[in-house]
């Protein structure tokens, strides 16, 4: 019997199922959009009951699309949005509030609070130190600490054990088994602000500080492992489900970059550059974060990431709310008619800036705006804004003494040929893009045939990966320091740090 692997990338605007062959070729996939919630400037929420329907119904989709039986599953990777939150009463599987997502910018004051006494305390770098990250509304902590402080009875329920929480990965794990697992992975664990990515364990000072019990914790494991079996009822079949990483980390594994200074970029809503560093936790002095690549056997390997929060969701701004196009495969073609000699710039401050500006108070402009400009200069704008940040990232990494020499890109916007241009002329360095694209899914059906003992090394996992298309640059360095100068210059006018 044919075996396969069921991914579940379960994202920020939609959830996704792939069924892969073993090696690693598409076979069907199922995906379902699901609502956005802003109930306020810089709020963002999911219903979590809409990303569980969505998922599962995303499965069978695919199931049925590949033709083939539950039984002929050999093991379910997840792979998932990280940070987002979500908290849930154990007893009853219902969360207690919409899950808090990434981008939500509710927790930027507290935040800034806790930065100011931890200087106070001469601690500025106690976070950094312990978890790799920087003190931000973007990570799981101060997610959780508004849920407790703000769900009435929240708190004595989470110390008294009732309640749970999770990121995505969690919620799914603990659904698809029915309650049976509150467990969660080195990956995703590792962007919760609470876990010490040195000791691989929560930290308790951490814990103190934010003021969470640890009873609400999920159990942390390696990325291929036994996270349990999906309960009958789903499927008609009980799976095994054999893998679980962040979708950033998914992406890198479904990449192959296992080797330190192999990096990767992928352009879904946000942009996350990831470059592999090996068995050694390199410390940013350039505001990246560090972060866990992946966790097997018990051996942690790190990357530094740059994560800027708007890329694919810049576009869909511009399809959506700007009705500048229909649909995003339209803008290629829009943007090459742009006039080269006008200079638009879109800064995609929607939801404040990532890294390497870090300023959750910003928001977003366009400037250079004349009256030949229009919708293609926008468009154009909009598709540079993407290579501009990436470029931030890669200054940052530059600076803090690493400087890949290829990059691997994926997602949705990676299949724009003038985006991964200008990106190649920006960075004035290689840009591959490999034939499977959908690497955050292949990445955790990598993870679980690894534990289904369908791949036995890495090795042969970067034996699958394809090149498709290699973009060289073709612009110097003239150009280069011109168009990034005038982006830094649009950058700090909208900067309020
Ligand atoms: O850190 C947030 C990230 O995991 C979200 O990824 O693919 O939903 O934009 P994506």
């Amino acid at each position: 019997m044919t075996q396969y692997l069921l991914s579940i990338d379960q994202g920020t605007t939609s959830s996704r199922a792939i069924i892969f062959t073993e090696n690693g070729e598409r076979v069907a996939i199922g995906q379902h959009d699901y609502a956005q919630h802003y109930p306020r400037d810089g709020w963002v929420e999911h219903e979590p009951e809409d990303i569980w329907r969505t998922t599962i119904t995303s499965c069978r989709d695919a199931i049925k699309a590949a033709d083939i039986k539950p039984q002929q599953i050999a093991s379910i990777g997840i792979t998932n949005q990280r940070e987002t939150t979500v908290i849930w009463d154990r007893r009853t599987g219902q969360p207690v509030h919409r899950a808090i997502v990434w981008q939500d910018r509710r927790t930027a004051a507290y935040c800034s609070a806790l930065r100011e006494k931890l200087e106070k305390a001469g601690q500025a770098g106690l976070i950094q130190q312990k978890t790799g990250l920087l003190l931000d509304a973007y990570f799981s902590a101060s997610k959780i600490v508004w849920l407790l402080d703000n769900i009435p009875g929240a708190r004595q329920a989470a110390e008294q054990g009732d309640l749970a929480f999770g990121t995505i990965d969690s919620y799914l794990l603990w659904h698809l088994t029915a309650g049976k697992l509150h467990a969660t992975d080195a990956t995703n664990a590792s962007r919760t602000m609470l876990f010490n990515i040195h000791t691989q364990q929560w930290d308790q000072e951490l814990l103190e500080l934010f003021g969470i019990p640890e009873k609400i914790l999920p159990q942390v494991k390696d990325c291929a492992d036994n996270y349990g079996f999906t309960t009958p009822e789903l499927f008609g079949h009980s799976i095994p489900i054999g893998g679980m990483m962040g979708d950033q980390q998914a992406a890198a594994f479904g990449q192959a970059c296992f080797e330190p200074g192999m990096t990767k970029s992928t352009y879904g809503t946000g942009c996350f550059l990831l470059m592999n560093s090996g068995k050694q936790a390199l410390t940013s002095r350039h505001n990246l974060l560090t972060t866990v690549a992946f966790r097997l056997n018990g051996e942690t390997h790190y990357a530094l990431e740059g994560s800027i929060f708007m890329a694919g969701a810049t576009m869909q701004w511009l399809r959506d709310k700007l009705r500048l196009f229909s649909s995003t495969a339209e803008t290629e073609a829009l943007a090459a008619q742009a006039d080269p000699g006008l200079s638009v710039m879109l800064v995609p401050a929607f939801t404040g800036l990532g890294a390497p500006w870090w300023d959750p108070d910003a928001r977003g402009a366009i400037f250079g705006l004349t009256r030949d400009a229009g919708i293609p200069e926008i468009v154009a704008a909009a598709l540079m804004s993407v290579a501009y940040q990436t470029k931030d990232l890669q200054k940052a990494m530059e600076a803090d003494g690493q400087r890949p020499n290829t990059l691997r890109v994926d997602g949705g916007m990676a299949a724009n040929g003038f985006a991964m241009q200008q990106l190649a002329d920006l960075l004035g360095c290689q840009v591959d893009r490999p034939e499977v694209t959908e690497t955050t899914a292949l990445g955790a059906a990598f993870v679980a045939g690894l534990q289904a003992g369908i791949y036995h090394s890495l090795q042969q996992i970067s034996a699958l990966w394809k090149l498709e298309h290699s973009f060289a640059p073709e612009k110097d360095k003239n150009w280069r320091d011109q168009q990034y100068n005038r982006w830094l210059d649009a950058v700090n006018r909208t900067r309020t740090n």
